[in-house]
């Protein structure tokens, strides 16, 4: 029988590809979500169990079923803008609901969890590329709920013996380089979509969030790294907690900076269309440079990126979007 694995926001993005490389390593990924930002469509690999982390009645009843013998956690609100504008909303779901879902498993005798945390922790670097020496000061609500979601983590191990590995991705690209999934949030927020849905026409032009920052061209520099990648750090995180204690964190990220505007060409380059540009003022909790150093990744988890080529994680993202744009014209 496969071990299972409870994988909370399974049919989100980050998470539907991590339970594709679960399935891959011989587990069963349970994927626990209600569906408010994930998909009916992503969950291919294991069941579906609809449910809130905030009703413990629910999550023990899937417990009871599966007897996960680990939680990848993924359920969470990602958008570092939008939490400066509701702050609240971020810290009820990101710490107050992840704290039903930690009491869970203690009361089910589960002690593995890998956590799916941000390099929203950082804030403004100081120096760049970060490691996870870096001093943690976020400058969003997004970033802090985060940084509490660790602290946590980290209390719970001194308190009791819960083991966990704390993911600090850096911006997550790219979709499923065999088409199966890809990402798909509604509203759309984050950079590398928006370019792709203006070069395929379906909205008029792309704004860019600050001009002016100390960057090459004035635009933000983030490291962006594929999701693809991501799934895989998680498995070898699954390997690591069989015999790792305590609290852990690792930086996710390729070590390369791209600015907003390299972004645009990189897509104008791989969908071969003009991609129309907005100057817009800075948007609120923006850090201008995010570059990650993962060498810590790579040492201790034996992670080793395959897609590290941003042009990779937009043609790939690209492919994504033209056929999901073309099931949904035909209605499948
Ligand atoms: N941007 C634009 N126009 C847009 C959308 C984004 O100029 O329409 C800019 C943003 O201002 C930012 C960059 O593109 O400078 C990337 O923005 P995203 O929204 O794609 O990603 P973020 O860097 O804000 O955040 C993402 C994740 C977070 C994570 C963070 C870590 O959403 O969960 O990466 O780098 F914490």
């Amino acid at each position: 029988m496969r071990a299972a694995v409870l994988v909370t926001g399974g049919a989100g993005f980050v998470g539907s590809h991590a339970c594709k490389a679960l399935a891959a390593a011989g587990f069963l990924p349970v994927t626990y979500d209600n569906l408010s930002q994930g998909h009916r469509w992503a969950v291919r690999w294991g069941p579906l169990e609809i449910g809130d982390i905030e009703d413990r009645d629910r999550l023990q009843q899937v417990m009871d079923r599966y007897r996960p013998a680990a939680v990848m956690h993924f359920a969470a609100l990602i958008a570092a803008g939008e939490s400066v504008a509701e702050p609240a909303k971020y810290y009820r779901n990101n710490v107050s609901r992840f704290l039903v879902l930690l009491d869970a498993m203690r009361r089910q005798k589960i002690d593995q969890i890998v956590f799916s945390s941000t390099a929203a922790v950082y804030g403004t670097p100081e120096s760049t590329p970060i490691d996870e020496k870096h001093p943690l000061a976020p400058i969003n609500p997004y970033g802090m709920s985060k940084l509490i979601g660790e602290r946590i983590l980290q209390d719970c191990a001194a308190a009791h013996g819960l083991r966990s590995i704390s993911l600090r991705y850096f911006n997550a690209a790219g979709s499923d380089p065999d088409g199966e999934i890809g990402e798909s949030h509604a509203p759309e927020t984050h950079l590398i979509p928006i370019v792709l849905e203006a070069a395929a026409g379906d909205r008029p032009h792309v704004a860019v969030f600050g001009t002016d920052y100390p960057t090459a061209d004035g635009t933000c520099v983030r490291d962006y790294v594929h999701v693809t990648d991501l799934a895989s750090a998680h498995v070898l995180a699954l390997a690591r907690l069989k015999s790792a204690h305590g609290a852990e964190a690792f930086n996710l990220g390729n070590g390369n900076g791209f600015t907003v505007r390299e972004v645009i060409t990189a897509a104008e380059r791989v969908s071969g269309t003009k991609i129309a540009v907005k100057q817009e003022p800075r948007r609120a909790g923006d850090p201008p440079v995010l570059v990650a150093d993962a060498s810590r990744a790579r040492a201790e988890l034996g992670w080793q990126p395959a897609y590290s080529d941003l042009n990779v994680q937009i043609g790939n993202a690209w492919r994504w979007t033209q056929g999901w744009s073309r099931r949904q014209a035909v209605g499948r």
